[in-house]
């Protein structure tokens, strides 16, 4: 046992527990696990019942209102439970306790902790502290250069590991909230991201996913991010590495180039569009026109043939005429999306598009909605389709939900691909032969080797 730990076990009840319930991106997941290894490191230990727990911890989103209510109800039923049990701390972490502090306390007393997404180094202390009075705890600072490069974050088993290359975003598109909750971008050290890559890998995960609010725009005095991907495509074992999410602006031909001479780096790339009139683009504030999209996706296409593209579109934005809205129908056909994931545009306080007097009215944004998810729907099946009768690689995930003989796992292009188990197991990369298309799934039999070395011979 590390010094550290039993330093902190004296001092601790060996059976305290912690609970953490994420919302939101996969940076907070990331955050959640970095949260766990702070916890871990002071003794305690996860419980995934919520009523057994000495700490509960709520990762927060503040994105679209939607994630902010659930955040609300969440914690209006832990007012009970809280009341039960006043000696447990309740902690609120994250983008909507950085952007709701103030609202937060006053509304709900009852929250014992308040950290903003680049507060979480004084859990320790708080945990400490709480042995002393109960005082509420409250940080919100935002920092120009905290990246935790030196925390361990507390991962479940699996099969992928998010690693979180930089924070923070500097774009201020018009609609969003990130850069008032995660603050100014920051990378983190290409050295402490590959000896982070390397540890995931010497404890068994095979893929990793990369995680930035805008991944490309990654910088440090060691290299680029297409440099960053070049390191650490290179560490053995590591089967797949996927990215997410890169801005349309930040897309260089060198990363495309990079992803194209490395097997191990996944044939997608998730590619925001968020809609696809050059007017809303513009007061959207971001920084390329529906043709430099469609230039893009050509670009892609030609490097990188048969690469799976998918997408963010906020269908609704204030000002958005029917004209428009038929543009963003238009962008969708144009590429035909792997798979999109579509919003209501929802008005955040303080951002600039909430000022715009031109907001559109909500029965409108829903039909706006339904229309592109059901052209959604029908955009991905053409796309799966194309995959009948090809055999494709996938890194077997988990057991299928619908069947215990069958396996999950995703394709190189990002799509659920179930088969029926043969001798293969979890983390194996494994040759599909796909025969059916169905909703967002690919349905296959296995290609064993021998039928390969047949065909060849
Ligand atoms: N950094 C990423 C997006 C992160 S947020 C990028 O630039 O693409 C994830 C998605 O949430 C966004 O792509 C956008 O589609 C959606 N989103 C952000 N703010 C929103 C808002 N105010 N209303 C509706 N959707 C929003
Ligand atoms: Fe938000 Fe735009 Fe930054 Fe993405 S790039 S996090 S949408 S401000
Ligand atoms: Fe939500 Fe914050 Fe992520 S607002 S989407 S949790 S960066």
């Amino acid at each position: 046992m590390d010094i550290d730990k039993s330093m902190y076990n004296n001092n601790i009840q060996q059976s305290s527990k912690y609970y953490i319930e994420t919302y939101g991106c996969q940076m907070n997941v990331y955050d959640s696990e970095l949260v766990a290894g702070l916890l871990e490191k002071c003794g305690y230990r996860e419980t995934t019942k919520i009523n057994n727990a000495d700490a509960v911890f709520l990762n927060t989103c503040a994105i679209r209102k939607k994630a902010e209510d659930a955040v609300h109800n969440k914690l209006n039923s832990l007012q009970y439970l809280k009341k039960k049990k006043p000696g447990m701390i309740l902690g609120v972490l994250g983008c909507m306790a950085q952007n709701l502090k103030n609202e937060l306390l006053a509304s709900k007393p009852f929250i014992d902790v308040i950290l903003g997404p680049d507060s979480y180094r004084h859990i320790p202390d708080i945990i400490n502290q709480r042995k002393i009075n109960s005082e509420h705890w409250v940080d919100t600072h935002l920092s120009k250069f905290e990246v935790y490069d030196d925390l361990f974050p507390s991962r479940h088993d699996g099969v992928n590991a998010w690693i979180s290359i930089s924070r923070g975003c500097d774009k201020f598109c018009s609609f969003c909230i990130v850069p008032f909750t995660r603050g100014r971008e920051r990378s983190r050290s290409m050295k402490s991201i590959y000896s982070e890559v390397e540890n995931v890998v010497s404890k068994g995960y095979v893929e990793v996913t990369l995680l930035g609010q805008n991944v490309n725009s990654y910088r440090t005095k060691e290299g680029t991010f297409s440099n960053l991907l070049e390191s650490i495509c290179n560490i053995s074992g590591l089967k797949r590495i996927r990215f997410s999410s890169p801005h349309p602006q930040n897309m260089d031909e060198k990363l495309i180039e990079v992803i194209s001479n490395n097997n191990n780096i996944c044939n997608h790339i998730h590619l925001p569009l968020q809609a696809g009139s050059d007017r809303i683009l513009q007061r959207m504030n971001r920084t390329y026109n529906q043709k430099e999209y469609l230039d893009l996706v050509d670009r892609i296409r030609q490097i990188l043939p048969g690469c799976s593209i998918s997408t963010d579109i906020i269908v609704g934005f204030p000002g958005e005429t029917e004209f428009d809205f038929e543009e963003t129908i238009h962008v969708m056909k144009e590429v035909g999306f792997s798979n999109a994931f579509m919003f209501k545009y929802s008005s955040r306080p303080g951002t600039k598009a909430s000022q715009y007097s031109d907001q559109i009215d909500e029965s409108i944004k829903r039909m706006r909605l339904e229309k592109i998810i059901a052209l959604q729907k029908i955009l991905t099946l053409i796309e799966n389709k194309k995959f009948i009768g090809e055999v494709i690689k996938v890194l077997v995930e988990k057991e299928s939900k619908k069947s215990s003989n069958q396996w999950a796992g995703r394709s190189d292009g990002n799509t659920w691909v179930i088969f029926d188990k043969t001798n293969e197991n979890i983390k194996d990369i494994v040759d599909v032969i796909i025969e059916e298309a169905r909703g967002v799934s690919l349905l296959g039999k296995r290609k064993l080797e021998k039928e390969l070395a047949y065909e060849v011979n």
